[in-house]
């Protein structure tokens, strides 16, 4: 069984490389994450090559769109046989409900959760589009819709976990990117924390994309990562 905290993120134009890293890895020691730039490129049967590989795959696509486009979206998805999708949580709440809806009517049941605020929208942009609430009080409003429509849980940035562990207890799952391995490079991420930190401060799942796909050895690399995630607090 697969218990294991990380999702890989499968940041790659092309099936063939993505493909090439896939094979290094083990589906009980990871899971998958196919975003809308390697789905818009490889297409569903992708999507199938992985979970013939008995990989879970979330399904990065992030839907936005009214209600019943949006239920459509989801079931196609949950047809697939994907482990994990989202949509966005500004599409409001009888959006979310009928994706909730749709999932529930489907034979395989993926989790579905939201994204709140992108990571990339600042206090100044959320202005722009008419919203005066602060990112973090906006965050945790659209966290506190996305729970009461009966959604999964949410896409978050590490640095907000513990806070919205908090408010939104503990059967709400908390996604976080912006993972970095202790003494590996931030690359391009601002605001970066340790796998271990993340899991301590709260978060389910781990998304991590380059210290394992741009490693010499991606397997190993998890593994590390594992390891690092599992010592004890203190040891
Ligand atoms: O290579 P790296 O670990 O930075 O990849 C992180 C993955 O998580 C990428 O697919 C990136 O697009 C995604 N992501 C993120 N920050 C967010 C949301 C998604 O890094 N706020």
């Amino acid at each position: 069984m697969n218990n294991s905290h990380i999702i890989v993120s499968l940041d790659y134009a092309e099936e063939k490389p993505a493909l090439e890293l896939v094979t290094q890895l083990d589906p009980n020691k990871c899971r998958l994450k196919v975003g809308k730039e390697l789905f818009t490129h490889a297409g569903p049967r992708f999507i199938e090559k992985l979970t013939d590989k008995d990989f879970d795959v979330f399904l990065d696509l992030k839907f936005h769109d009214i209600p019943n486009t949006v239920a459509r979206a989801c079931s196609a998805a949950a047809d697939l046989g994907v482990w994990m999708l989202n949509v966005h949580a500004s599409g409001g709440r009888a959006m979310m409900q009928s994706a909730r809806e749709a999932i529930d009517k489907s034979s395989h049941q993926p989790l579905l959760i939201a994204v709140t605020i992108l990571t990339s929208l600042s206090d100044q942009d959320l202005i722009e589009l008419g919203i005066t609430s602060s990112v973090e009080d906006q965050v945790l409003r659209l966290a506190e819709l996305t729970k009461s429509a009966g959604l999964d849980g949410i896409v978050c940035s590490a640095q907000e976990v513990s806070r919205l562990r908090m408010h939104m207890g503990q059967n709400f799952k908390l996604i976080t990117p912006g993972i970095r391995p202790a003494g590996y490079a931030s690359d391009d991420q601002k605001r970066v924390m340790t796998p271990a930190e993340a899991i301590s401060a709260g978060s389910d799942y781990l998304v991590i994309g380059r210290p394992v796909t741009q490693s010499e050895n991606p397997l190993q690399a998890l593994l590390d990562i594992e390891a690092e995630i599992n010592v004890p607090e203190g040891g």
